[in-house]
């Protein structure tokens, strides 16, 4: 009997063991940690459940067979983030570079599988030379089931991904089909083709941080949805996120214990807005005087800056945030803005996570590079999700709305439930100066006209209370009560149900 013990130990010491001590040095010299580091940071202490650890592949081809490493570049199962269910899978570089067999993806996807059927997370950590080389179309056709549990597995279960090394070609569709990608900075990448293939076709010289690192992703496409410094930093900030989101769509999002007043009162909020109506003021600082305990878990923070995006809670309980940011595009809402936010809002109303707008917005972004690149269509893309979102919508008017942006940013019109405003909002068309320009046209030359032109319009429009006799804000609020009203707004909607007309699914302006 013991010998058999001993065996099992010595098999287990195996596939623990990954690629040997030369590629696990050299995965250390590069800053990362192995796969199974990663796990135990990710979960918590002592709780991970491995599945597989004894599935090699089955290539037979370029003497494959006499290299049948223990568990087949990749580490498997669950384990708890706080003592909520989560299943992970973390792909192991010094196992042939974590590339993806039949088998290793057979092992994602089986966990895919039981998350699915029980209902919590997928993590999963990225760190793979892509498809196995040796095993051609059955890689290929591998990667392809993983795929189609990522679309399965959307909007049913939070799915996220955590690039923490290579990732390039067809690989970066799996995340990228996932909730959320983090990076980590200097040691990961993103790509569809690598810096050779692109100096091949296009001839442009480029390096492979430049062309898919976290900088790239996270400030100019958009791919990414935040970078850290560091493994450590990534996987201690993806529990954080864990601790916001619901284990699957059939529940509810979480609610933690809470040691904030929820009827706390900001009186510095009053004079937040400043008396210059062209004066930015940083509406982050009303997010945090908002939410408990001043914690504010951010999304794409370095992506389209003119709209915030993340979670807050209010009473112990997760709430989405969307604002308008004044100190970036003064607030205009733009191409890459309508994207973030749209899929953010969409996030939330899969997983029944209540939606937070704040709004401070001029307008949609003038110009030709807008225009050409499609506004048209990617603005509609957050109009439409906030139309369809059927998850509690509480909306804060801190400063102006104008226009099509009015309309867009959760108003009454796209079924908000509360639609509030401090006394300095604006509702109007467009601002006074361009209003009287278009309006009074043939008095432009006379100045002291104008001017009192202007000074009507403002008198006018200046002010929530045309909207609000018209209902469409229900109230026009202090803001030095926003917490108390936003918390109590919320509370009274936890029962809120909506029905959308059947349909087999729409069909947002993608
Ligand atoms: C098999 C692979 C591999 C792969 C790496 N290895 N990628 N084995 N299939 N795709 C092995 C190496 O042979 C090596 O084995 C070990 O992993 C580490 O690789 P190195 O090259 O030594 O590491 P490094 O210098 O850090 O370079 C990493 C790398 C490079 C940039 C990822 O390995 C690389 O370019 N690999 C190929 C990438 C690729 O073209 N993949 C296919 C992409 S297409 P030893 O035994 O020496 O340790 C794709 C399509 C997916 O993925 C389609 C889905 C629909």
């Amino acid at each position: 009997m013991q010998e058999i013990l001993d065996e099992l130990e010595a098999r287990r010491a195996a596939a623990r063991a990954g690629g040997g001590e030369r590629r696990v040095a050299a995965q250390h010299a590069k800053g990362k940690l192995t796969a199974r580091e990663r796990i135990e940071l990710l979960l918590d202490e002592g709780s991970f459940e491995e599945f597989d650890m004894f599935v090699t592949h089955r290539c037979t081809d370029f003497g494959m067979e006499a290299d049948r490493p223990a568990g087949d570049g990749v580490v498997t199962g669950w384990g708890t983030v706080n003592g909520r269910l989560v299943y992970v899978f973390s792909q192991d570089f010094t196992v042939m570079g974590g590339s993806v067999s039949e088998t290793h993806a057979g092992k994602i996807c089986k966990i895919m599988d039981m998350a699915m059927q029980n209902g919590a997370p997928v993590i999963g950590i990225n760190d793979s030379g892509g498809a196995r080389i040796q095993e051609g179309v059955a890689s290929l056709a591998a990667y392809g089931e993983i795929f189609q549990r990522n679309i399965m597995a959307s909007g049913v279960v939070p799915q996220i991904s955590l690039i923490m090394g290579p990732c390039a070609g067809g690989a970066v569709y799996s995340p990228a089909m996932t909730d959320f990608i983090f990076m980590v900075k200097d040691s990961s990448y993103m790509f569809v083709t690598g810096p050779d293939v692109v100096k091949t076709v296009t001839n442009e010289v480029v390096s492979a941080e430049e062309l898919g690192g976290a900088a790239t992703h996270t400030r100019r496409s958009g791919v990414a949805d935040g970078a850290f410094a560091n493994d450590v930093e990534a996987l201690s900030e993806i529990r954080r996120l864990i601790d916001f989101l619901p284990a699957s769509n059939r529940e509810r999002p979480p609610v933690r214990p809470f040691f904030d007043d929820p009827g706390r009162i900001e009186p510095s909020l009053d004079t937040l807005v400043p008396d210059n109506p062209n004066q930015p003021y940083d509406m982050k600082e009303l997010i945090t005087k908002i939410a408990d305990e001043g914690d504010f878990f951010e999304i794409q923070r370095d992506f389209a800056r003119n709209i915030v995006t993340g979670f807050i809670r209010l009473e112990g309980a997760t709430v989405g945030v969307v604002a308008n940011q004044p100190m970036v595009l003064a607030g205009c809402l733009d191409i890459d803005a309508s994207r973030k936010a749209a899929r953010f809002v969409r996030f939330c109303d899969a997983f029944g996570i209540p939606i937070l707008t704040l709004v401070d917005v001029p307008g949609f972004l003038p110009g030709t590079a807008q225009e050409y690149d499609g506004i048209i269509k990617h603005g509609a893309k957050l109009l439409f999700a906030y139309g369809e979102a059927t998850v509690p919508k509480v909306t804060v008017l801190t400063r102006k709305t104008y226009g099509g942006a009015y309309v867009v940013m959760a108003s009454k019109h796209l079924r908000g439930d509360f639609n509030y405003a401090w006394p300095t909002a604006e509702v109007a068309v467009m601002g006074a100066k361009g209003a009287v320009e278009i309006l009074y046209r043939a008095e432009l030359g006379d100045p002291a006209r104008i001017a009192q032109r202007t000074k009507d319009y403002e008198d006018r429009f200046a002010n929530p209370f045309v909207a609000a006799e018209r209902g469409f804000i229900d109230e026009v609020i202090m803001p030095h009560s926003t917490r108390r009203r936003v918390t109590r707004a919320f509370a009274s909607l936890r029962t809120k149900h909506q029905e959308m007309p059947w349909k087999k699914h729409d069909n947002i302006p993608l």
